[in-house]
């Protein structure tokens, strides 16, 4: 198409004379600010975030600029905008319209962590709703999602029409995220996966919250963890991620508080999908893991308070271990089409792993164990790989307990025996048999509350 003037409008040539003056920012200037150590202002991060997600922004500019984040950080100001430019990326649901009170739980990701599975139906048993927005597991820290579908039947993806319908007559839901909620941190997330910068506290606290507060909860606990197997290693950076997010939530008129909780070592005796259900179900029956127990009555105490319905520890754990929640359970996985007396998937293959000596575990990572269960098929290297139901890690011994030479201190499972090799590889040095008679007292598992 031609003007009066002769001159070419729109396509390719028109961007040429227009090019970059048609965008407010131009994306090296603002990689350049970061770079140097300066603070963006609030257009300069709505504008970066919208053109990125608009692909205007290359891969690689949005690369640059993670990086610089990770290297020199960002203010309150500068996080809680870039938060609020995540939520403006896409849609905001809204539970209003619910005659229960919401309240989400969101753990920054672990090794054995199913504590959602127990958490969900126990917390709603209280007549409260739990909308749990859940992912898969990328790396060595597993997915609530894959776990689920180890069971027959059962199906993470449900309409907007079912999930609220599930929230008002079961109460609980555990669902995959519609890709319109924050689409900019689905992209971010993936770049900055395959970029070196998971690892930064503004990026972690924005990507979590800008989630969180677009899917509308209207309390929210978040369980962070801290040691080997988590993204923040040592409390201090923990307690400062925990703090971030308790505020962004906070300023959005989410009432949030954060557990810091131990991630030095697995939780439970078991890491991998379908042996992490039969542990929770085990809880559920009274016969699980002190450690889960414990994690998943203290955040329901957090999450019951927050949605305006305090109560009693100890009736909480009665409620957890005395079948009530087990009850819930079955009609949670029932409403998403699973059968939970279904046999669960069993791996074909397994391997034990002995003691060397007799002693007292003094030390089991939770990173090493937690590589082994994905090396085995329990996780993905790339999203689009498929995930093992039966493959991971059951644990036989933890810190404190007594070990004889020859006993078995984990088995290995997996439907393809050739991943043997690497699984025992990543485990080398991972635990330490101290003398017989010596004292370990493994620590407790919730370290700190931020509210
Ligand atoms: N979980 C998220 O959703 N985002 C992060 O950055 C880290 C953990």
């Amino acid at each position: 198409m031609t003007n009066d003037d002769g001159a070419v409008q729109g396509g390719a040539a028109d961007e040429e004379q227009t090019g970059p003056a048609q965008e407010p920012f131009d994306a090296v200037d603002v990689i350049r600010a970061k770079r140097d150590g300066g603070l963006l202002d609030g257009a300069q991060i709505d504008w970066v975030i919208d053109a990125y997600t608009r692909g205007v922004v290359a891969e690689e500019q949005m690369a640059a600029l993670a990086m610089a984040i990770y290297l020199n950080g960002m203010d309150r100001t500068e996080i809680g905008r870039w938060t609020q430019a995540m939520i403006s990326s896409g849609e905001r649901m809204d539970f209003a319209g619910l005659s229960r009170p919401t309240v989400d739980k969101h753990s920054t990701g672990g090794v054995g962590d199913k504590i959602t599975l127990p958490l969900a139906p126990l917390v709603a048993s209280y007549g409260v709703a739990v909308p749990q927005l859940s992912g898969r597991g990328l790396g060595h820290t597993g997915g609530t999602l894959d776990k689920l579908e180890s069971i027959r039947g059962w199906r993470a993806s449900l309409t907007n029409e079912q999930m609220m319908n599930a929230l008002e007559h079961v109460g609980a839901v555990i669902c995959q995220a519609g890709s319109g909620l924050a689409p900019a941190d689905r992209l971010l997330y993936a770049l900055r996966d395959v970029t070196g910068t998971v690892e930064s506290i503004p990026l972690i606290a924005s990507s979590i919250m800008s989630k969180k507060i677009a899917e509308g909860t209207g309390a929210l606990v978040l369980d962070v963890k801290v040691g080997s197997g988590a993204f923040m290693k040592d409390l201090e950076s923990a307690r400062e991620l925990a703090r971030t997010m308790v505020d962004l939530g906070t300023d959005a008129g989410v009432r949030t508080v954060a557990l810091l909780t131990d991630m030095s070592t697995p939780l439970g005796l078991t890491a991998g999908n379908a042996l992490e259900v039969r542990e929770s179900v085990e809880v559920m029956q009274g016969k699980g893991p002190q450690d889960v127990v414990d994690l998943t009555v203290a955040l329901a105490v957090e999450m019951l308070a927050a949605a305006g319905r305090p109560q009693d520890p100890d009736d909480v754990q009665h409620a957890l271990v005395g079948g009530r929640a087990l009850d819930k359970w079955r009609e949670m996985i029932a409403e998403q089409g699973g059968d939970s007396r279904a046999p669960l998937p069993v791996a074909r293959e397994k391997e034990h792993v002995v003691a060397d000596h007799d002693g007292v575990m003094s030390r089991l990572d939770a990173y090493a164990v937690g590589v082994a269960a994905w090396r085995l098929g329990a996780g993905r290297a790339r999203k689009e790989d498929v995930v093992q139901a039966g493959a991971g890690v059951e644990l036989f011994a933890k810190p404190g307990d007594v070990v004889r030479k020859g006993q078995h201190l984990m088995t290995l499972h997996t439907d393809t025996p050739d991943r043997f090799d690497r699984a025992v590889q990543a485990l080398e040095g991972a635990w330490e048999i101290a003398p017989p008679g010596s004292d370990v007292s493994p620590g407790p598992v919730v370290l700190d509350r931020v509210g």
